[in-house]
C-alpha cells in the first residue's frame, strides 16, 4: 500500500493580472502549503476504483467526475492501459473552498500510481498532465513554495520560507472559482513577485501584507460571511496577517505563537460551532 498526502494549498497573495482569449486569468501568486491535507492510499488491484472516507466525504462522486479518477486515467494510459488500483480518499478539507483540496488529491494520486505501477512519465509530460487537471495541479505535484504565474504553470520555487503558525476557517459555504473570477470588478494588478529574502516570519509577513488577494472582494460580495470569517481572526490575539485563499471561502490567520494560533482555533471554534476550524503550520 502507497499513502501519499495531499496538503492544503494556500495563496499567500493572489494578484489577477490579466485574462487569456480562453477565459482563464493570469496570476501572480506566492503559494505555500499546510501541514494538514488530505490522504490518498493507493493498492493493486485488477480494476481502477476509488472509495472516499473523512469528514469531507459526503456527497463526492467516486466515479469518472472526481478528478482523482481523471488524473488516475491519465497515468493508468502513461502504464500501458492495462492495470488498476483500489484509490483511497480520506476527505479532511472542505471542498470547493480555495484551498486546492481536489487539486491536492490529483496530484498525490499520480504521485502514488507512478509509484505503484513503476512508471516514471519525463518531468514536462507530467506536468502538462497536471495542467490538463486544473490550474493548481502542477503547483500541488511540486508540493512546494513558489512564485506562481501564467495561469499556474510558471513555477519559481521559493527556498527558506519559514515555518509558520497558521489557522484556517472555512464558514461552511462552497463558492464556484468560475463565479468569484465573473464577480470580479476593475483592472488587472501588476505582477509583484518579490526579491527580498524572506526567512524571517516578519520579513515574510512585511512582503505579503503590502500585496492582496484580488478575489477576497469580489467573494465576500458572494458570500458576506467571509468578511465575518477575515473579522474574526483579526481580532485574535498574536494575528499577524488574515487573508482569504485563493477564490475562497477558506481563510487564514499566521499568528505570531503556536501558543497563539491555538488559543484563536479554540475561540474560534466556540464562537461559531457551524465553521470548520484548523490549527496548523504554514510550510515553505
Ligand atoms: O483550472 P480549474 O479547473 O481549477 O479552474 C476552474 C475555473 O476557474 C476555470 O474554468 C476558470 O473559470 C477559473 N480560473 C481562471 N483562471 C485561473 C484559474 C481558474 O479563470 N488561472
Amino acid at each position: 500500500m502507497i499513502r501519499v498526502q495531499a496538503p492544503a494549498k494556500i495563496n499567500l497573495y493572489l494578484h489577477v493580472t490579466g485574462k487569456r482569449d480562453d477565459g482563464y486569468h493570469l496570476l501572480d501568486s506566492l503559494m505555500a502549503f499546510a501541514e494538514c491535507g488530505d490522504v490518498i492510499e493507493v493498492e493493486a488491484a485488477s480494476d481502477l476504483s476509488l472509495s472516499i472516507s473523512g469528514p469531507f466525504a459526503e456527497g463526492l462522486p467516486t466515479g469518472p467526475d472526481n478528478l482523482v479518477m481523471q488524473a488516475a486515467e491519465k497515468i493508468r494510459q502513461f502504464a500501458g492501459g492495462a492495470t488498476g488500483a483500489r484509490i483511497k480518499l480520506q476527505k479532511n478539507l472542505p471542498v470547493a473552498s480555495g484551498i486546492g483540496g481536489g487539486s491536492a488529491d490529483a496530484a498525490a494520486v499520480m504521485k502514488a500510481l507512478c509509484q505503484l505501477w513503476e512508471v516514471a512519465p519525463a518531468e514536462g509530460d507530467l506536468m502538462a498532465l497536471a495542467l490538463s487537471l486544473g490550474a493548481d495541479v502542477p503547483i500541488c505535484l511540486t508540493g512546494k513554495a513558489a512564485f506562481v504565474s501564467g495561469i499556474g504553470e510558471i513555477i519559481t520555487p521559493v527556498s527558506d520560507l519559514p515555518t509558520v503558525p497558521m489557522v484556517l476557517v472555512n464558514p461552511g459555504v462552497a463558492v464556484s472559482t468560475p463565479s468569484i473570477f465573473k464577480a470580479r470588478q476593475g483592472g488587472f494588478s501588476n505582477p509583484n513577485p518579490f526579491t527580498e529574502i524572506s526567512q524571517t516570519t516578519q520579513q515574510l509577513i512585511e512582503c505579503v501584507s503590502v500585496r492582496s488577494n484580488d478575489l477576497m472582494a469580489p467573494a465576500i460580495q458572494v458570500a458576506s460571511v467571509i468578511g465575518e470569517v477575515i473579522e474574526g481572526l483579526s481580532e485574535c490575539n498574536g494575528i499577524l496577517l488574515s487573508r482569504m485563499s485563493g477564490s475562497g471561502a477558506t481563510c487564514f490567520g499566521l499568528f505570531d505563537t503556536q501558543q497563539d494560533a491555538q488559543q484563536a482555533a479554540r475561540s474560534l471554534k466556540s464562537n461559531n460551532p457551524g465553521w470548520w476550524v484548523e490549527q496548523t503550520e504554514l510550510f515553505g
